[in-house]
C-alpha cells in the first residue's frame, strides 16, 4: 500500500470509530427503553425467545452482506471466502461455538431483566459487565489493571448496590407481573456470561486473521439454530398455541433490528475503537436512558439512585483513565 493510501485507510478507520461510538450510545439508550417498553406494555405480548432468534437470523443476513461487500461485491470471491474459511474450516468454525451460545443465553436473559426491572436500573446494573471483563481478562488474558482500575471497579460494584437498593419505581409501565430478584439476577448472569464471552472471542479473534463480519458469520451460522432449538424448548407450547410470531407489531420488529444493530455495532467498536471507549458510550446512555424514562415511564429519580448513577458513571471513567507517562521517563519522539 503506497503512504496515500495508507493515510486515506487511517482517516477512514479514524471517522468509522466516532461513528460507531456515537451510534452505540444512541443505540444502547433507545434499545433499553424499547426493550423495557416492548415488554410493560398492554395487549398481545411476543415471545422473547422468538426475538433472540430473529435478530440472529438478521445479523447473520447482515454479515453475509458485508462479507459480500469486503469481497469486492464479487459472488464468486464471496463463495471463494465463505468456503475457506467456513466450510473448510470446520474445527475453527466450532470453536466459534461457546461465544455464539453464550451471547444466545445473554441475550435471552437480557429480556428477563427488562422485563422485571426498571429500564434505567437494568442500564446500570448492566455496566457490572465492566468488572466480569476486568476479571475473565486478568485470569484469562494475563492483562494487568492498574491501581486506580481496581478502585474504580469497587466503586462500580459499591454505585450499583446503591441503584439496586434504591426504591425507584416507573409510574406509566404495566405489563405482566415483575419480580426485582428476578431481574436483578438474569441481569447479574447477563454480566458473568458478557465478560466470558467478550474476552473469549478476543482471544479467538486476536489469534487469527479471520476477518470481523467473517467471525460473526460463524456465530451467527450456530446460533441462528440455536436459537431456535432453545425457542423450541422453552417455549414450545405457546408457539403451537399461539404461533411463532405471536405479539409480533412493528414495533416489535424495530427492537429486533435494533437488537442486531447493537451487535454489529459491538462488534465495530471492538475493532475499531476499543473496549473502554465502548465504556463510554454506555456511561453517556445511562444519562440519556435516566432522562428519557422520566419522560417516558414517569420514572422518580432518588437521591439514593442519582448518587449510585453518578458513582458508576464516574467509576466507568476512572477505569478508562489512563495516568500520563511520568515525565522523568524518555519521552517519545
Ligand atoms: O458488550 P455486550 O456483552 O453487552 O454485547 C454483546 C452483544 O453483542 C450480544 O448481543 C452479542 O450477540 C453481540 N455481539 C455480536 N457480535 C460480536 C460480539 C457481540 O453480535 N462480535
Amino acid at each position: 500500500m503506497t503512504s496515500d493510501t495508507l493515510a486515506k485507510k487511517g482517516a477512514a478507520d479514524q471517522t468509522l470509530k466516532y461513528v460507531s461510538l456515537v451510534t452505540l450510545t444512541g443505540q444502547n439508550a433507545v434499545l433499553g427503553l424499547s426493550m423495557r417498553y416492548a415488554r410493560t406494555r398492554p395487549g398481545d405480548m411476543f415471545i422473547s425467545t422468538t426475538a433472540v432468534a430473529m435478530s440472529e437470523l438478521v445479523k447473520l443476513f447482515a454479515c453475509l452482506l458485508l462479507v459480500w461487500n469486503d469481497e469486492g461485491k464479487s459472488l464468486k470471491n464471496w463463495w471463494g471466502a465463505l468456503d475457506s474459511t467456513i466450510i473448510k474450516q470446520p474445527i475453527d468454525t466450532l470453536k466459534v461455538c461457546v461465544p455464539s451460545f453464550i451471547y444466545l443465553i445473554q441475550n435471552n436473559l437480557l429480556y428477563v431483566a427488562a422485563s422485571n426491572l426498571d429500564v434505567a436500573t437494568y442500564q446500570i446494573t448492566y455496566q457490572l459487565k465492566i468488572l466480569t471483563t476486568a476479571v475473565f481478562a486478568v485470569t484469562m488474558l494475563n492483562k494487568k489493571l492498574i491501581s486506580t482500575q481496581w478502585i474504580s471497579l469497587l466503586i462500580l460494584i459499591g454505585g450499583v448496590a446503591l441503584v439496586q437498593l434504591s426504591d425507584v419505581k416507573e409510574q406509566a409501565s404495566q405489563g405482566p407481573e415483575q419480580s426485582k430478584m428476578v431481574g436483578f439476577t438474569a441481569a447479574l448472569t447477563a454480566c458473568i456470561l458478557s465478560g466470558f464471552a467478550g474476552v473469549y472471542f478476543e482471544k479467538i479473534l486476536k489469534g487469527s486473521d479471520i476477518s470481523v463480519w467473517m467471525r460473526n458469520v460463524q456465530l451467527a451460522l450456530l446460533s441462528v439454530p440455536l436459537g431456535l432449538i432453545t425457542t423450541y424448548l422453552k417455549d414450545g407450547s405457546v408457539i403451537s398455541e399461539k404461533g411463532f410470531f405471536t405479539g409480533y407489531d412493528n414495533f416489535v420488529w424495530f427492537t429486533v433490528m435494533q437488537n442486531a444493530l447493537g451487535g454489529l455495532l459491538v462488534a465495530v467498536v471492538v475493532k475499531y475503537a476499543d473496549n473502554i471507549l465502548k465504556g463510554f458510550a454506555c456511561s453517556l446512555a445511562i444519562i440519556i436512558t435516566c432522562i428519557a424514562s422520566i419522560f417516558i415511564f414517569d420514572f422518580n429519580v432518588t437521591v439514593q439512585f442519582a448518587l449510585g448513577a453518578g458513582l458508576v458513571i464516574s467509576s466507568i471513567f476512572m477505569y478508562g483513565y489512563t495516568p500520563k507517562p511520568s515525565s522523568s521517563l524518555p519521552q517519545k519522539m
